[in-house]
């Protein structure tokens, strides 16, 4: 991110919930996101995600210009979100929701089947889950379907928001072990926005928002 400003504009009133960010996200490590509510967390997550465009300022992917880029392509292929609430989709099966990003892709169901399997597996599901719809797995179980389902995309850019603010501390540890090990043994960008100090120091790097401002912390 280079001078990356985002400002949100209304008829009322335009707030600049993030302020002339630079910043390097590299593949192999796990960066924290740290800071208060209204910070502009969220805010700075959604432009690495492609989700919008930075009002003032440009992103580079590999040295590409998000701006130059097809963005519908870049959130697709490049870059996978999990959220606090998962997300999953409601009325698909576990199995099914881990093979839509892939179909997303034009695959055939038939290919798709055994990469998803293998994507649940390594998130710690069988197949005693495949056929159970969201509302049928625990808190944990559902972020490891949408772990699972990140994975899928194939990007490199595994961004999270809040991904163990609805969970116990049991499967927060699971949850950034395997957020963990995607950085350091599948040599992914893993970012995540944290509340949860415990993990902010845990992470290889930490970065504070603060009033759309964003600082580099010193790890101990
Ligand atoms: N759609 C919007 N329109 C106007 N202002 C917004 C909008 N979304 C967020 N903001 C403002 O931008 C600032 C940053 O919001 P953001 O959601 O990025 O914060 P955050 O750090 O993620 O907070 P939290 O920890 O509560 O999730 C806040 O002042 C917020 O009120
Ligand atoms: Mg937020």
């Amino acid at each position: 991110m280079k001078n990356v400003s985002y400002i949100y504009k209304s008829k009322y009133q335009s707030v600049e919930a993030v302020k002339k960010v630079n910043l390097t996200i590299n593949q192999g490590k796990v960066y924290a996101v740290i800071g208060k509510s209204g910070s502009g967390k969220s805010t700075l997550l959604s432009m690495m995600a492609g989700i919008s465009l930075p009002s003032e300022g440009d992103i580079f992917y590999n040295g590409d210009s998000v701006k130059k880029l097809n963005m519908e392509e870049y959130r697709r292929d490049k870059t996978s979100v999990i959220y606090q609430t998962f997300n999953l989709f409601p009325l698909m099966t576990v199995i099914e929701n881990v093979i839509y990003p892939l179909e997303l892709k034009g695959m055939k169901y038939k290919e798709v089947k055994g990469i998803a399997e293998n994507h649940l597996g390594s998130v710690g599901l069988d197949e005693q889950y495949y056929m159970r719809f969201p509302n049928m797995l625990s808190g944990g179980e559902r972020q490891r379907v949408a772990i699972a389902r990140a994975l899928a995309t194939g990007s490199k850019l595994l961004l999270a928001d809040e991904p163990t603010g609805n969970l116990d501390v049991a499967n927060t540890d699971v949850v950034f072990k395997l957020l963990t090990d995607l950085a350091h043994q599948d040599n992914l960008a893993v970012v995540i926005v944290t509340h949860d100090l415990a993990i902010a120091n845990k992470a290889d790097i930490v970065l504070q928002m603060q009033d759309g401002n964003l600082q580099l912390m010193e790890q101990s």
